[in-house]
């Protein structure tokens, strides 16, 4: 049997040995009465990285995205999203069916920012007839758009715009310290331009749970509710936090090889025949098949022990990670040339 090598995302990673032993190890308490004093390491430390007064542990990135939402908005107020959000397409329509926002989309540009011109023209003046727009959602890096990274420069330029007419920001920053490594920006350079931040452990950084909101530390009071209410207050939560702290520990620097890892894929799949990738920027790989059905090919690759996922119509994607390493990518173009070359389309 063919070892297979699981391209499909970045949060498909085992936790490594170290970092297992760093959570068994991990000092524990009832987190929803504030006592977990590796929770409460972790979140002091993700508040400091990212210069914000304070943070929030929670389970997910979708959780921390929702909450945000729930923190800065009241229902029936309007969410500004790029039309490639995150947000909008996978986290099940949370932002309506539990937030209750009406969404306004404006279209995502290639390099995952907006137009700050459509953001402008897209806030409300108040009046008795419209639903007020409470808050603009950034993401970075952007995951539909290719792992793109948003410059600190055009982060300040949007959420200037937003703020300026009173709108926040939240920044779904699920893979921030991706964005932070490509840029050579610290992330708190980053998130300065936004009210709120999210991040994720369990993605680049390898941890097998756990994503953090950041923000001022009136709005993190009011975002502990909102998780308590979706079920998101943990209990002994040390032991999923010391393997976030590892992993801020350990897997920062490393990002840099996944990086180089992705432009190495991409460079080869460029070379076969089929197959048009778009340059990445991070770690994550689109590719635009121009013969073929898609899901065609991601059978056969699978068959051959690569898997990826489909992209939307006529592409798929492929994430490098800490669970992959350059031999491991080497052996997946070799075995999607085989594919490819026994394949007549
Ligand atoms: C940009 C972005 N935001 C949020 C999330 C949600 O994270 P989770 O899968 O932990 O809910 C993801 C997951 O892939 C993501 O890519």
């Amino acid at each position: 049997m063919t070892r297979p090598i699981d391209l499909r995302s970045d949060t498909v990673t085992r936790p490594t040995p170290p970092m297992r032993a760093a959570m068994a190890a991990a000092e524990v308490g009832d987190d929803v009465f504030g006592d977990d004093p590796t929770v409460n390491r972790l979140e002091a430390r993700a508040a400091e990285m990212v210069g914000k007064e304070a943070a929030l542990f929670v389970p997910s990135g979708t959780m921390a995205n929702l909450v945000a939402l729930l923190a800065h908005t009241g229902p029936g107020d309007e969410v500004i999203l790029g039309d490639q959000s995150h947000i909008l397409h996978y986290e099940v329509g949370g932002v309506a069916r539990i937030a209750g926002l009406v969404t306004r989309t404006l279209p995502n540009l290639d390099d995952g920012s907006l137009a700050s011109a459509d953001v402008e023209r897209a806030i409300r003046p108040q009046t008795i007839h419209s639903p007020g727009t409470r808050l603009l959602c950034l993401e970075n890096t952007h995951n539909r758009c290719g792992g793109a990274a948003l410059s600190a420069a055009t982060t300040a330029e949007l959420a200037g715009v937003a703020r300026a007419r009173g709108v926040a920001v939240h920044l779904d920053g699920a893979r921030i310290f991706n964005a932070s490594v490509a840029l050579r920006t610290p992330v708190d350079v980053l998130a300065a331009p936004c009210d709120s931040v999210s991040f994720c452990f369990s993605k680049g950084l390898g941890a097998p749970v756990g994503s953090v909101l950041c923000g001022s530390r009136e709005f993190i009071a009011r975002a502990r509710r909102f998780r308590k209410l979706l079920g998101g207050g943990m209990r002994q939560a040390g032991v999923l936090a010391a393997a976030a702290l590892y992993a801020l520990d350990h897997h920062i620097d490393r990002l840099v090889h996944d990086h180089e890892n992705a432009r190495r894929l991409a460079e080869g799949l460029a070379s076969i025949g089929p197959f048009r990738p778009v340059p990445p920027q991070t770690n994550i790989v689109v590719v635009d098949v121009l013969r073929g059905d898609v899901d065609d090919w991601l059978r056969k690759f699978e068959q051959a022990g690569v898997l990826a996922v489909g992209f939307g119509p006529g592409r798929f994607r492929m994430v490098t990670h800490l669970d992959v390493d350059r031999a491991d990518i080497e052996e997946a173009l070799a075995r999607i040339s085989r594919i490819a070359g026994a394949t007549a389309h």
